[in-house]
């Protein structure tokens, strides 16, 4: 029996493609984790089993993002959602003022959210959609800031619209940076001294969608008030050792495994490197597509990790997306508010796959051009 699956290239947005070699393990310990006759869905999240892949995970992504030791490292449930609410519950205590930079669509819901549990007000600092329609970023130099906001929040990388910050944002004169890099956290190296607080939910370049990573600087954790529900409260979660209730065990052992993948890769450092590659080669055929492919973002801006493109009109959209799926080119519709289409090249969509996505392109434009 041929137990090799037909070779597929997905291309969604997250839940998102994980390494082959990772799902091949998990199929291998799925009932037995290294003896222990035991599924690591199965067992106790206080065993030693899974304590001991909690910390191995925790300390392998330490090593590949450069966490120093004054930073905790949580792996909480709710989504990068749940995480609008939770830094302004834990973070504005006593504030009155949060800056909030919106450069796409999920700035804007983090900005409508981080409202709805806030005394502190919600300050937009920055609107990308109605400085450049959302084809660009407003950039940090004109955000309009107060060093005495509680923080100043944005997401780094954004999933729909197709645009990042590929200049990291520096904190000079900024206030403490919270930080969405939920489409983008180990796609190339930051330093995570500049942030206060970053976090990401774990379905694109982590694992599965069920854990969220939320990295915060330890003298933060002061601002969290006892008033805060412990469920919510980051201070509870690191003084319980992220106990405090069941985490999502299976996602953070799966999350570990990529970690380790990632480490076999050569690190952080060599991912950027062949994120580069796949981005280059796939703007590059958009833009030496005569202009039957069309991508608006600014140069600077355009995101390596979620690739927009249109073609001459919805219904080809549309059709491009049907017959890509025939060959093995799959979820390349766009966002349900955008149409179009969105090729996401994460860390584990390997450069063949992308290599395949441009020729169907040159293929479909022959056909269709
Ligand atoms: C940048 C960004 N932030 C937040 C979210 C929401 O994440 P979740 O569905 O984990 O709550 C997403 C989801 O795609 C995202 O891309």
């Amino acid at each position: 029996m041929n137990t090799n699956p037909p070779v597929v290239y997905n291309f969604s947005a997250g839940p998102a493609t994980l390494p082959t070699a990772v799902l091949r393990t998990a199929q291998h310990e799925l009932l037995d984790y290294n003896g222990s006759g035991c599924s690591v869905m199965t067992m106790s999240h206080r065993s030693d089993t899974f304590m001991s892949i909690l910390h191995h995970a925790e300390q392998d992504l330490r090593d590949l993002m450069g966490i120093p030791n004054n930073y905790k490292v949580l792996f909480l449930q709710g989504g990068a959602s749940a995480q609008f609410n939770m830094v302004v519950m834990n973070l504005a205590n006593g504030f009155e003022r949060v800056d909030s930079v919106v450069t796409g669509n999920w700035s804007q819901i983090a900005h409508k959210q981080m409202g709805s549990l806030s005394s502190a007000r919600i300050h937009l600092a920055a609107h990308g959609g109605e400085r450049y329609d959302y084809t660009d970023v407003p950039p940090p130099e004109t955000w309009d800031v107060d060093a005495s906001s509680a923080f100043v929040h944005y997401v780094i990388n954004e999933t729909v619209h197709g645009l990042q910050y590929r200049d990291i944002p520096k904190p000079d004169g900024l206030p403490t940076m919270v930080c969405d890099m939920s489409s983008e956290i180990l796609s190339r190296p930051v330093n995570v001294r500049d942030f206060g607080v970053i976090y990401a939910g774990a379905q694109k370049n982590i694992g599965p969608s069920g854990a969220t990573i939320v990295i915060i600087r330890e003298d933060l954790l002061e601002r969290c008030s006892d008033r805060v529900p412990d469920v919510w409260n980051y201070r509870s979660h690191v003084e319980r050792q992220g106990m405090y209730n069941t985490p999502a065990t299976y996602p953070i052992y799966i999350a570990g495994l990529v970690f380790r993948w990632l480490q076999a890769q050569g690190g952080v450092k060599a991912m950027e490197a062949v994120n580069e590659l796949k981005a280059r080669i796939l703007y590059a055929a958009i833009d030496g597509s005569g202009g039957f492919y069309r991508n608006n973002v600014a140069a600077h801006a355009r995101s390596y990790m979620n690739v927009i493109f249109h073609t001459p009109n919805a219904e080809l959209d549309e059709r491009f997306a049907q017959e890509a799926t025939v060959h093995g080119l799959q979820l390349l519709r766009g966002y349900k508010t955008m149409g179009g289409l969105r090729a996401s090249i994460y860390n584990a969509m390997p450069v063949q796959g992308v290599e395949a996505l441009v020729a169907f392109m040159q293929d479909f434009q022959r056909r269709y051009g």
